[in-house]
């Protein structure tokens, strides 16, 4: 029996807010608790302009004719907002267009034929083609030269692209071959690992859109089966020992390569998101391990008897020395971890730099940022002679946020020197995870072996060195006592004030129950769709953001509020709608997250949702927020279905209104994700990630949930759009 909340309006008591003794989490703060008043003070004035002018350092050593100025702020969205649609099709506001590219299956090169989006592709041939699910994305233009980056440069460049999963079903030609759950086909276990991983494509300007380079030596898939690099503290140490790499020096692939980030030294980082999943482990394989590893491997979700996702393990190599499937079976079935693939777990789950300009040389893994539900690594403003900072989200739910402070203090001499300067930046330095307290402060505890209670006599695992707090990221930072969060997803730095956004895309009744709401994640109730189902728990998600100590990148301390809820505009107005969102604007599950740089200030949101989905397919948003601190304190009550209820003191920023406001809606099905642009501000590129994703048969195209891009009867694509305005200009403002 299901309650709907109760709303009893009279919440506001700001003296709640100030008092973290009452939210017993927040009684063991570490360190000096900042005053709120005193963190906004120090973010003004001289500090943020100077990151301003950081951002666009890399861009201002150009002459390149594609390079408009300095741009100003923005204070005004400059289009009408699009109505939420259900339609197989994309929606986008009046005066734009948005023209998909880069389709799932396309040839990447002169030699690989068209896709014939039948299934009846080979494996090997999805090596030269653009991959499945796309997701993250960066932009980097092409020099004069034709030989390396120019920030400034809008008229050609290559389009670095994360490909997170695949839709199964339409790779082949009637889904995949299994008998008793045994895959029987092996070319389609190589055909998906293949349309995993990311890809590289030059894209030259061609009249209102962008047309891709086939014959460009820049061109470049990484899939499941890449040979990659290890790099950084956990790299040669002996838990990333494998029949692969005897040394821990390498592993194959990167999978589930979700949101990304850049750095200023001209490189692209792909995150590894839900690689967990992949993995096979054997029902008797805990009897195997060490108390420890067992620990260890069910933290991350492998828990003994996996199957792994897509049952890659089950193929049957025509080579018995091919250990491209048997490497995802985690099990213990060698003599040691040079024999077998139980270490093969703890070679994903990292951050991956790739350098878009060095075609051929291997992608490093970047150890020192952590290994988790890598979302995306968002860089801090950047500044000369100080440390570079990345924010990260692990995505799961009650999961955390993380930044990595490097050790090396930037030096722009370092732009263009590729994997030699993320040895530099990316190997070495502090990583820290988040607390979010109740009265609106929040500090950085770092995850460092033999501080913060991490150690070899922490109560939940005996860590053994640093190598092993990074590997076990999650473990560690349990023990230090960050904030759990309704799964963090994008993190997004805004040029003009270098506040850090984050979405919280959502989370379940289980995992935010009634009792557990907190100032950071204040919110459960019913989101009763309109068939009547009942959604309890957080499931439209908020926004979160935070000013850093001194507007320093990387203080340990920080202010924050929440920007804004996800919500119907129907819904109650006092717990749930909290942001008084319009029927111009509402929306559900905020996931992709973008801050142009062109249009400093302008936000992009977008949404990957199954909760609002009786109403509207997922939609792009743009949003010019205010800062930390604009709104104020607020108390939420919350009534769960069994009617327990608990009311959180929370900060809740000034109410967006008509500052955010909808710019496209997507086809069925989809998600909405990956968010780049050009230099120039002109364009901007944006996913359609797993159209039709409930499909049912791949040879009945009526039981298709989508037959976008194409139309007709046919299999949906995931595709990027390319988004102008017509007859050119500036996007969203
Ligand atoms: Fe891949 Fe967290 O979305
Ligand atoms: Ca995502
Ligand atoms: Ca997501």
């Amino acid at each position: 029996m299901k309650h709907l909340p109760e709303h009893n309006g009279a919440d506001h008591d700001e003296d709640a807010v100030v008092n973290p003794s009452a939210n017993p989490h927040f009684n063991d703060v570490l360190g000096a608790r900042l005053s709120r008043r005193g963190l906004l003070k120090g973010g003004a004035g001289a500090a943020a302009m100077s990151m301003l002018g950081a951002f666009t350092l890399a861009g201002c050593n150009s002459d390149d004719d594609d390079d408009k100025g300095t741009s100003q702020p923005v204070s005004a969205l400059g289009f009408t907002a699009v109505a939420k649609s259900q339609a197989d099709s994309v929606s986008i506001a009046s005066g734009y267009t948005a023209t998909p590219v880069l389709k799932l299956g396309d040839p990447m090169n002169a030699a690989t034929a068209a896709y014939s989006n039948a299934g009846t592709d080979s494996g090997d041939s999805f090596a030269n083609r653009v991959g499945d699910h796309h997701d993250g994305m960066f932009w980097f233009g092409v020099n004069a030269a034709g030989t390396g980056w120019d920030a400034s440069v809008s008229s050609r460049g290559l389009l670095a692209m994360n490909h997170e999963n695949i839709t199964q079903l339409f790779l082949h030609a009637n889904g995949p071959t299994t008998v008793s759950n045994v895959r029987t086909v092996a070319d389609e276990c190589i055909k998906e690992m293949n349309a995993h991983g990311v890809s590289i494509n030059e894209l030259v300007k061609s009249g209102d859109s962008y047309a891709h380079v086939a014959t460009s030596s820049f061109n470049r898939r990484i899939t499941a089966l890449t040979p990659i690099d290890l790099s950084g503290p956990v790299a040669q140490s002996a838990l990333v020992v494998t029949r692969y790499s005897t040394s821990g020096a390498a592993t194959r692939g990167t999978i589930n390569n979700c949101a990304n980030g850049n750095t200023p030294w001209g490189t692209y980082l792909t995150c590894e998101e839900n690689w967990a999943g992949y993995f096979k482990r054997a029902s008797g394989d805990d009897a195997l391990r060490s108390a420890a590893e067992v620990t260890a491997l069910k933290r991350v979700g492998i828990a003994a008897g996996a199957n792994g996702s897509y049952r890659w393990t089950t193929a049957t190599p025509a080579d018995a020395s091919d250990t491209r499937f048997a490497r995802w079976d985690a099990s213990v079935t060698g003599a040691s971890a040079s024999a077998d693939f139980r270490n093969a777990p703890n070679t994903f789950g990292w951050v991956v730099e790739i350098d878009p300009f060095a075609p051929s040389a291997a992608p490093r893994k970047r150890t020192a940022l952590g290994r988790f539900a890598h979302e995306g690594a968002w860089l801090g403003p950047v500044t000369a002679g100080k440390p570079l900072v990345w924010y990260m989200g692990d995505d799961s739910r009650n999961e955390y946020v993380y930044k990595f402070v490097s050790s090396a203090n930037w030096d722009a001499a370092d732009i263009g020197k590729g994997y030699a300067a993320g040895d530099k930046y990316l190997n070495s330095g502090k990583l820290y995870v988040a607390r979010f307290n109740a009265d609106g402060s929040g500090q950085w505890i770092e995850l460092a072996f033999g501080s913060n209670g991490i150690g070899a006599t922490s109560a939940n695992y005996p860590f053994a060195s640093q190598a092993d707090v990074l590997v076990n990221a999650r473990l560690a930072a349990d023990v230090a006592g960050a904030t759990k969060m309704d799964r963090p997803e994008w993190t997004a730095v805004n040029p003009v004030n270098g506040e850090v956004y984050v979405t919280l895309t959502n989370n379940n009744a289980a995992n935010r129950p009634v009792s557990a709401v907190d100032a950071a994640n204040p919110r459960h109730y019913n989101d009763k769709k309109t068939t009547g189902a009942d959604q309890w728990g957080n499931p439209n998600g908020h926004i979160l953001r935070w000013r850093e100590a001194g507007s320093d990148p990387a203080a340990t301390s920080f202010a924050w509020d929440i920007f804004v809820f996800g919500a119907r505009s129907t819904a109650d107005a006092t717990n749930v709608n909290i942001s008084a969102l319009t029927a111009d604007n509402d929306f559900s599950s905020p996931d992709g997250l973008f801050f142009s740089r062109a249009n400093p200030g302008l936000l992009w949101i977008e949404t990957d949702d199954g909760a609002y989905t009786d109403v509207t397919n997922c939609m792009l948003l743009a949003a010019v927020p205010g800062k930390v601190g604009d709104g104020g304190a607020r108390t939420v009550a919350n009534t769960g279905s069994d009617g327990s209820s608990k009311s959180v003191a929370t900060l809740v920023g000034k109410a967006p209104g008509t500052l955010l406001r909808r710019f496209l809606v997507g086809p069925k099905q989809c998600e909405l994700t990956g968010l780049a642009e050009t230099p120039d501000g002109e364009t901007l590129f944006a996913n359609i990630q797993h159209p039709g994703e409930d499909s049912a048969s791949a040879t009945d195209s009526a039981s298709y949930g989508s037959h976008w891009p194409d139309g007709g009867t046919a299999r949906p694509r995931s595709a990027t759009l390319v988004i102008r305005k017509t007859g050119g200009g500036k996007i969203g403002v």
